[in-house]
């Protein structure tokens, strides 16, 4: 550990799994904001003002241009799926049907939510290990919420889980089989309940875009926990209190540390020409840490009057599971805590997902 920590990382997915990317991602904002990796062959912006105008950039698109689905989905199943995402699309079919999905993601009260994160932490927690519960809890307290009945959630679960893993990029074709099987389950089960096909693909997207990065949310607010043991105790005290703590982790450790977009046209961004087809790597977890965006950007400050954060995107495709994901994950580790059980379910930091752009603390059982 000593050594990695001297090193910076290679490059800016590297910096993902990194034990400390952060003054890696600050000499790039420094120093070169926007530039081209030869290496990785993308464009990278650090800075928040690179980042935040090639969210709000028209003709930056989140797939390349003339590959809606990836190659290894196209005539699938789970590349049907895939599709009809709002995560995935843009344009026309982007536009007519997020509010739809951000309507239907924000329906719930915290109350909702915060019920359905002690149920599934209260029946997963004696059964899973710190990181099978890391990535099931989040995908449970969705299937709850939208009604799974009890005998279908484990089942609902494993399914989400399956279809993630089939549609990363570079999965084997018996993980994309396995995707597409749980795609057929997790579509029929929205059609079930009276929905098209485009609302029953965003209704199983809801526990899909839940997994990664609610898990990694989690991992990072049991880390800082630990960390900040002052702060920690005075989170314990309220609901609202712990809200505005794991609110600060996102906007201090961002989960999600990147994003991608491409040029579906040429164009200029930060002053500099982007090439039609050129991806652009967001790094979105410097962006946080810029002082343009927040004061005192690594300063850990629950209090922080005015937090604003990129770590859940911006733009057309912002977030619309903010509110969720924060209280699934303040209302799981309260829960957790009052009991008791915290420390004994979280052991030491192992280290990271090897992950490109979800950086998810690995820990021992
Ligand atoms: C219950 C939990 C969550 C749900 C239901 C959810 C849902 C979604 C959906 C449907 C989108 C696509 C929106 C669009 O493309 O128009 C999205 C985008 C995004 N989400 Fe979430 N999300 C959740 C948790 C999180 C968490 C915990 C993070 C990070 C801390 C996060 C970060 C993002 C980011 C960065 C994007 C934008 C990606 C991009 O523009 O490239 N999400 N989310």
């Amino acid at each position: 550990m000593p050594d990695a920590v001297r090193e910076p990382p290679a490059d800016p997915i590297a910096a993902v799994t990194h034990p400390d990317p952060w003054p890696y991602y600050r000499q790039l904002r420094e120093t070169r904001p926007l530039y081209f990796d030869a290496g990785l062959q993308l464009w990278v912006a650090s800075s928040q003002a690179a980042i935040s105008e090639a969210l709000h950039h028209r003709a930056l698109t989140v797939r390349p241009p003339g590959e809606a689905v990836p190659a290894a989905l196209q005539g699938t199943p789970a590349g049907q799926v895939f599709a009809r995402l709002v995560r995935m699309t843009d344009g026309d079919f982007h536009a007519a049907h997020k509010p739809a999905v951000v309507q239907s993601a924000q329906r719930w009260t915290l109350s909702d939510v915060a019920d359905a994160s002690k149920a599934a932490a209260a029946d997963l927690l004696p059964r899973l290990g710190p990181n099978e519960l890391m990535s099931t809890l989040p995908v449970q307290v969705m299937a709850r919420l939208l009604r799974v009945p009890d005998r279908q959630l484990e089942t609902t679960c494993r399914q989400v889980q399956a279809f993630v893993q089939g549609i990363a990029p570079g999965a084997p074709e018996t993980a994309v089989a396995l995707a597409s099987e749980a795609a057929g389950a997790l579509m029929a089960q929205g059609q079930a309940e009276g929905l098209d096909a485009v609302m029953a693909a965003n209704r199983m997207a809801l526990m899909q875009q839940s997994l990664d990065a609610t898990a990694g949310l989690l991992g990072h607010t049991v880390l800082m926990l630990r960390q900040h043991p002052v702060l920690a105790d005075a989170a314990d005290r309220s609901l609202a209190a712990m809200r505005a703590f794991v609110s600060e982790v996102e906007r201090q450790q961002a989960p999600i540390q990147n994003t991608r977009r491409f040029a579906a046209q040429a164009l200029q961004l930060a002053g500099q020409p982007i090439g039609k087809g050129q991806g652009v790597l967001l790094l979105l977890a410097s962006g946080n840490r810029d002082p343009a965006l927040n004061p005192r950007p690594d300063h850990f400050d629950v209090q922080r009057s005015d937090r604003r954060s990129l770590g859940f995107g911006a733009g057309a495709h912002a977030c619309p599971g903010v509110a969720v994901a924060i209280e699934t994950v303040a209302a799981g580790v309260m829960w957790t805590r009052a009991g008791g059980r915290f420390d004994a379910c979280f052991g030491r930091l192992a280290g990271f997902r090897p992950l490109g752009n979800a950086r998810i603390p690995v820990f021992d059982n």
